[in-house]
């Protein structure tokens, strides 16, 4: 009897794992291979290999697999750190060594842009930061399993809903990523077990804070469990019942806010809090509070510096106006504010244009007016601030891009404008309405390696008016 799987397919899946040469890689790092005049893509296998694979998709013209062995192997295959990996959905990159994984990320972002008729006059060098430990943001599952009768935490299997059965995990902070398997095993003491739907995880400069949403309420003695466990490892423990900011502190009895610093120029410009002119560096670190639940960028080493390099690339002046779009806590706009006269930041979260309005005060800085409005709406386009002009701009939106407020950008010519991005598709097909439509010429784009062995691209372009 087929599987629900194999009927909704329509095919029946060979069982009999299938001998095949690689030859090519796909832009997200799976290993392509012709069979039948069907092209496969293969996890795990890299160009030039010969590997024995199982199909785990079938349809007409397009199908899929996982490798099972390795026949013939790149000189660009590594061993994974991670004994979860082929598993675990949470990375699919880490059997390539990191110059092919950099390069891959190159190579989409040139294409993309190619693809959509705009190439840089400079390519940047990759912004290159630590590759493992480095995650500070995570969404860890959490089910218990009749089967395997215990718990699981962590991320999901490759292309299902099931919970990694994984003792650590290497990309995330070490406050966590060292501790899966003895937090599934506390959670697996809890009456609660079958009722703790995910753990928030967030990793600040001052402390690492885990949330536990739970579905039922707890009784005292799962209270004291979850507590003894996170007082012994200095983790901050929430618990979550309601709504994400609805949030009650298990332990320590009273915490301050998590936050994260950045050094004035990057992190290589001088140690320490204090300014330091030798170095560049004329103001002290900037304190960031944030909350678990709000956006803050995963990797903090690739994030100082991709804010540093933004300030250089605009060639920020004291005279200048700068607009920030989808400005988050404050990220850059707070960095800019030293470095400019005024920048007004616009952000479509009200809780986070309240917060980033308290980072401002707490870092005395008074020349960032934060605005909360819905950047992807036709209301907006009225908005006064849109009609001020601006001699710099700075956008750094979700994966959908900023098609929508783009056009609206034409009369304030700006002189510079840095867009940050976590797609490379929708950079590119905004970078051509900014170079066709709006007279900017694609001066800098440059990958940052923000996610090392995942299939996420982080870039950053740099235009300036012709
Ligand atoms: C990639 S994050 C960047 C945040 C900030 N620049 C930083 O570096 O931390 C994108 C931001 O866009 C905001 N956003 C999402 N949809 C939006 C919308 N429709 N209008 C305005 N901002 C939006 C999110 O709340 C988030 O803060």
């Amino acid at each position: 009897m087929p599987s629900k799987k194999r009927r909704r397919r329509g095919k029946r899946l060979p069982e009999e794992p299938v001998e095949v040469e690689i030859t090519g890689l796909s832009s997200e790092g799976r290993g392509i291979a012709h069979i039948d005049e069907r092209t496969v893509f293969v996890d795990q296998a890299l160009a030039g290999e010969r590997v024995l694979f199982k199909y785990t998709r079938l349809s007409k013209n397009i199908a899929e697999g996982r490798t099972v062995e390795v026949l013939q192997a790149s000189d660009q295959r590594v061993r994974p750190k991670c004994k979860a990996f082929e598993m675990c959905g949470g990375c699919s990159l880490q059997h390539m060594s990191s110059e092919m994984q950099v390069k891959l990320k190159q190579d989409m972002l040139l294409d993309q842009l190619k693809h959509n008729g705009v190439e840089p006059e400079e390519v940047l060098e990759p912004l290159l930061g630590p590759e493992f430990g480095y995650r500070t943001k995570a969404r860890l599952g959490v089910r218990y399993v009749n089967k395997k009768e215990k718990v699981l935490v962590g991320f999901r299997e490759r292309g299902s809903s099931f919970i990694t059965d994984t003792e650590r995990c290497e990309v995330l902070h070490p406050s966590v990523g060292e501790i899966l398997e003895e937090l599934a095993e506390c959670i697996n003491q809890l009456e609660a077990r079958r009722t703790i739907a995910q753990i928030e995880v967030a990793v600040g400069d001052n402390q690492t804070v885990l949330v536990f949403r739970h579905l039922e309420p707890l009784v005292d003695e799962d209270r004291t469990i979850l507590a003894d466990f996170c007082r012994s490892r200095s983790l901050v423990c929430y618990l979550q019942a309601g709504k994400p900011d609805d949030l009650e502190l298990l332990v320590p009895e009273q915490v301050e806010a998590l936050h994260y610093y950045l050094p004035d120029r990057g992190p290589d410009c001088g140690p320490g809090g204090e300014p330091d002119m030798q170095h560049g560096k004329k103001f002290p670190d900037l304190k960031i509070e944030f909350q678990p639940a709000d956006f803050t960028q995963v990797n903090p080493e690739i994030n100082k510096r991709m804010v540093a390099n933004s300030i250089d690339f605009l060639d920020l002046q004291e005279s200048d106006r700068v607009l920030d779009l989808f400005s988050g806590l404050g990220n850059f706009s707070l960095a800019m504010a030293r470095h400019c006269q005024q920048v007004t930041a616009v952000e479509g979260s009200l809780v986070m244009v309240k917060k980033a309005r308290d980072n401002a005060a707490l870092n005395d800085i008074d020349n960032v007016e934060f605005i909360y409005a819905d950047l992807y709406s036709d209301e907006v386009l009225s908005a006064p601030w849109l009609k001020q002009k601006y001699d710099k701009i700075l956008l750094d939106p979700p994966r959908s891009g900023a098609a929508a407020i783009i056009p609206a950008l034409k009369k304030m010519q700006a002189k510079a404008i840095v867009y940050v991005s976590c797609h490379p598709a929708t950079l590119a097909r905004d970078a051509a309405v900014l170079v066709n439509d709006l007279g900017y010429k694609l001066k800098k784009a440059g990958i940052m390696n923000m996610f090392p062995h995942t299939g996420h691209v982080e870039s950053i372009a740099v235009f300036e008016k012709k």
